[in-house]
Formats: structure tokens, C-alpha cells, sequence
């Protein structure tokens, strides 16, 4: 190993970012005032901010090199534990299973091939350009997984999570509507509804006839109802004939307020207030691997051995022993960066404790299938740049491209559903998903939903080789969670699903940081 000459430590160790900023609070400079800025709500406490990279000079003055780490899997989470160990030379093996890296951050392109356990292999015909991010497909704001984009440079663009000019159609309506006009009447009849039961004096306990007075100028605003406090149409809900050189045509008035609640849109209107869907959203430019991809290189392809399939997995006093089908490799420690439910088939010395820990999360199902149509009519006919169809058949959404905007071809995401309805439709051969997929579209957008369709690909990730599932829910945080925190002997565990941010690849991300640093402290420690 080289020495790093470029180092930060003064007597060993790392200065750490934490350590800068305890430094700084305690003599009251930024530090202090950044804390103070958490503890009024302005700015949220970055676990990513806790981290510090191991590297070459950690070791400097012990005069050893790094360790040997097999990591287990070739995710998102394998692949960031290879790069940060990477950082101080730390001679890393990955073993993938798949005959790709990536796990779940799966983009799929025309010529790619899609084995499922139930036999069926499909094959993509996606034209040039097209692709189809059949895993994580968006990126928060504030996820560790752009400041991974940033490091490596992966290019990013918005991703449109919500768009008012989508549809929203559950199956009591007797039509679709554009989300806007769904909006527009439900925070309309809401706005009225306790605009009049604030007049009619229902919340005068709660309320001083100040607060009444704010309330219902909040109401006015937000349902658009004016000082008459009734909800009777409003421009928000779109128009028959749009503003341009004549005058515009409203779209009429709205239907009652019966109506309106019988269509149950609670899930579909609040489902872009959540934390982890508000926009601005983000995508990589040409498909979400790319940050894996981006991760295998900075590693280097060369320690990364796909197509090997662990089985059996020997915790020894001073390493760790994986058997697999290309034969067996040995290092001191190793990361399973695994799905647990998979783990815990694999046999080995772990322990009883920690094999049913692992057995203890369950795994999800869920399912997309990607329609490519030769002519973008979302665009074209419809008026949707991006953003996403709600309804409450088993298609669940209907996703707009978020890329390839006026471009000829265009994939749509004909379903992305979970569950019972993932399962569904993961009993079904892939002709039959997408005619089942094709018969509820039709619903929403007509008959050019199958009359322009090119070529499809889905996915079931219940029936995905070595993976079986989309993510994993645990039944509580507790126990058998807490176990899998620490390392079973010289065997530790990182991904999503051992986080608070399942189901994100910045849950990944952040569990790879934790395993780096538990890892990394033990052996600067133990060199
Ligand atoms: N991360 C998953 C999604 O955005 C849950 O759909």
C-alpha cells in the first residue's frame, strides 16, 4: 500500500468532518449556529454529514496496509462498500450471483435479456435511446444518492413526479380527470365545508375570532372560494377551450361534493406531500445504473465476479471463508450485501440468532412493465410531459418519461403496483401481464394505448434470480434489526434493508457508510 502524503492527521488520525464541527460549536462558531439552525427546523440533521471516508493515511503511522474484504453482492450497497474502502486500499472482491452488477437499480435496454425463476426469459426490443428503469427510478433531494451522482459524476435531470396534467381515475368515476380538476374541486369542497362550520361557530372552542378571521382568509386562497365560501367551479380546474387569442371555455362547473368524495382520491392527492416524493425530483440522464455502473468502474471491473453464487459462508479466527460455484475465496472480513431473505438460505456458521434475524424481514412483491409506443401521444395528444397517471385498478399508476422529451419513441411504465396486485400479475406469463396492462390503460387514454405499442418488458422482482423481491418489510425496528447492525464475527451486513430508508438506494447508500466505518475502526484498531 502507498502512503498517502496528503494527510490530514496529526497524530494518527483522521481529522474527522465531525470532530471540525464539535470543534466549532464548542467554541460557539458555525458548528454551533448550523446546529442551532437544526433545532429551529431550517435545516434538517444530515446523517451524511456524519461520515468520514476511511483513507491511505488512517494507516500512516501504524505502518500496515488495509484488509481484505469479500463483499457479497454487487448491488448499490456491495458496490459503495468496495468504492469507500477503496479509498484506503483496501483489497476488495466483489461476488455477484446475477451476470450483472447493479441488484436492483436495473435499467433495461433494447437487446437485454430478462430471466425470471419461472423460466420465461424475455428479451427487450427497446429502440435506440429507450430505456426502462425496472427498479428505483427517483431521486429526494436530499438523499445521499446525489451526492453519490455528484462525486462520480453522474449526470442528473429532473424526474416529474407529479403532474397536474396527469390523469387521476379510480374505478367509481365515470370518466378520468386531469389531477388538476380533481384537485381544484376536493380543496374546493374542503375549503368550503370548513369555511361554513368555522362561521357556524363549530370551532369556537378551538379558535379566537382572530384566528377565525385567518382561517378563513386561508380558506378563500387555498379552495379559490372567494368571500361567498362556496365552492362552485374554478379556473384551476382547467378549460374546454383553452386561453389564446379567443377567450377561454371553462370546463364547467363541478360535480357535487358527493361525487367528488365517492371518487376516494385521499391516497392519490396527498401522495406528493410525502417526504421522500416531494418534487423537485431527480433521475441520472440515460438510466438509474449509471451511478452503479459509475460505482463498478471507480471499484474496478476486474474485482467484481459476476455469475458466482455463494454457498456456504465460514466465520474462521482470523477470516472468513466463501464457498461458491467459481471455486472459494478467503479474506479477513466480509460485507453481505445480500438480500436477507436470501442470506438466511445460505448455509454457514453465523448462528441461530442471526440466520433467523435474518429470516425475520419479509420480502415485498412488486412489479412494472415498461411500454414502448412509437409516437410520444402522451405529449402529442395529451398534454403530459412527465409525471404520473393515479388510478385504483391493479395497474396502480401509469408513469410518463421523464426523458426524451418530443423525441419519436417513448416508454411509458404501464404498471407499477405492489403487493397482492404485484403478485397477480407475477402469475402471469409476460404476453398476459401486458394485454391485462393494455386493457386498463385503454380505460385512462383510449385505444391508441394499444393500438401505438411497439414492444414491452416487465418485471415481477418476487421472480428475479438471487434477488425474490423488491425490498423487505420488517415487522418492527427492534431486535432482531438491532442484531444485524453488528457483525457476526468477522461477517458484516449492509443494504437498504437495514435501514430507515428501505426501498431508496440512499438506503443502501447509508448502510454501506455505517459497515465502512465499523469496519474500518476495527481495523486501524486491530492492525
Ligand atoms: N422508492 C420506491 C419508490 O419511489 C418506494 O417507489
Amino acid at each position: 500500500m502507498t502512503e498517502d502524503t496528503d494527510d490530514k492527521a496529526t497524530d494518527g488520525k483522521a481529522l474527522t468532518r465531525r470532530a471540525l464541527l464539535v470543534g466549532l460549536g464548542a467554541a460557539g462558531g458555525a458548528g454551533a449556529m448550523y446546529a442551532a439552525m437544526g433545532a429551529l427546523g431550517l435545516a434538517p440533521d444530515r446523517q451524511a454529514d456524519d461520515y468520514t471516508p476511511p483513507q491511505r493515511s488512517d494507516f500512516t503511522l501504524r505502518g500496515r496496509g488495509a484488509a481484505s474484504v469479500v463483499i457479497l453482492g454487487a448491488g448499490v450497497a456491495g458496490l459503495a462498500v468496495a468504492y469507500e474502502l477503496g479509498k484506503a486500499g483496501y483489497d476488495c472482491t466483489i461476488l455477484e450471483a446475477r451476470d450483472r452488477i447493479g441488484g436492483r437499480s436495473l435499467t433495461i435496454r433494447g437487446g437485454d435479456r430478462l430471466p425470471e425463476l419461472s423460466g420465461e426469459t424475455q428479451q427487450a426490443r427497446f429502440g435506440e435511446g429507450i430505456y426502462f428503469n425496472a427498479g428505483p427510478a427517483r431521486i429526494a433531494q436530499w438523499m445521499l444518492t446525489l451526492d453519490y451522482c455528484r462525486e462520480l459524476g453522474v449526470p442528473i435531470e429532473p424526474f416529474v413526479n407529479d403532474n397536474a396534467s396527469a390523469y387521476v381515475y379510480n374505478t367509481g368515476m365515470k370518466a378520468p380527470v386531469r389531477a388538476r380538476t380533481a384537485r381544484a374541486d376536493i380543496y374546493g369542497y374542503v375549503s368550503e365545508l370548513l369555511a361554513k362550520a368555522t362561521n357556524a361557530g363549530a370551532l369556537d372552542r378551538r379558535l379566537t375570532p382572530g384566528d377565525k378571521e385567518l382561517l378563513l382568509d386561508f380558506l378563500s386562497e387555498f379552495g379559490d372560494i372567494g368571500k361567498s365560501y362556496t365552492y362552485d367551479g374554478s379556473e384551476r380546474r382547467g378549460y374546454r377551450v383553452e386561453p389564446g387569442v379567443s377567450a377561454p371555455v371553462p370546463l364547467g362547473p363541478p360535480p357535487p361534493l358527493q361525487e367528488v368524495l365517492r371518487y376516494g382520491l385521499g391516497r392519490t392527492i396527498a401522495f406528493p406531500f410525502g417526504y421522500e416524493q416531494a418534487m423537485p425530483m431527480f433521475q441520472p440522464v440515460g438510466g438509474m445504473d449509471s451511478l452503479a455502473r459509475r460505482l463498478a468502474d471507480a471499484v474496478g471491473r476486474d474485482k467484481i465476479r459476476t455469475s458466482v453464487e455463494v454457498k456456504k459462508i465460514t466465520n474462521l479466527p482470523d477470516g472468513v471463508q466463501i464457498e461458491h460455484t467459481g471455486g472459494s475465496t478467503k479474506a479477513q472480513y466480509c460485507v453481505a450485501a445480500m438480500p436477507p431473505h436470501i442470506l438466511a438460505r445460505i448455509p454457514g456458521n453465523l448462528g441461530t440468532q442471526v440466520v433467523s434475524a435474518l429470516a425475520t424481514p419479509k420480502p415485498v412483491s412488486g412489479g412494472k412493465i415498461g411500454l414502448e409506443y412509437r409516437r410520444r401521444w402522451w405529449e402529442t395528444d395529451d398534454r403530459i410531459y412527465g409525471g404520473i397517471t393515479e388510478t385504483d385498478m391493479d395497474i396502480s399508476h401509469i408513469w410518463y418519461p421523464s426523458y426524451g422529451f418530443h423525441g419519436s419513441r417513448g416508454l411509458v411504465v404501464g404498471y407499477y403496483n405492489l403487493g397482492d396486485d404485484a403478485d397477480a400479475y407475477a402469475r402471469l406469463t409476460h404476453a398476459e401481464r401486458e394485454s391485462r396492462a393494455l386493457r386498463q390503460g385503454v380505460r385512462i387514454h383510449g385505444d391508441k394505448y394499444r393500438t401505438e405499442l411497439l414492444s414491452s418488458v416487465s418485471i415481477a422482482w418476487r421472480r428475479q434470480p438471487h434477488i425474490e423481491g423488491a425490498w423487505v418489510s420488517w415487522p418492527s425496528f427492534e431486535a432482531p434489526f438491532r442484531l444485524l447492525q453488528q457483525p457476526a464475527g468477522r461477517v458484516y451486513f449492509a443494504g437498504d434493508w437495514l435501514t430507515h430508508l428501505i426501498a431508496w438506494q440512499a438506503g443502501a447508500l447509508e448502510s454501506a457508510r455505517k459497515v465502512v466505518t465499523q469496519l474500518h475502526t476495527r481495523v486501524v484498531k486491530e492492525n
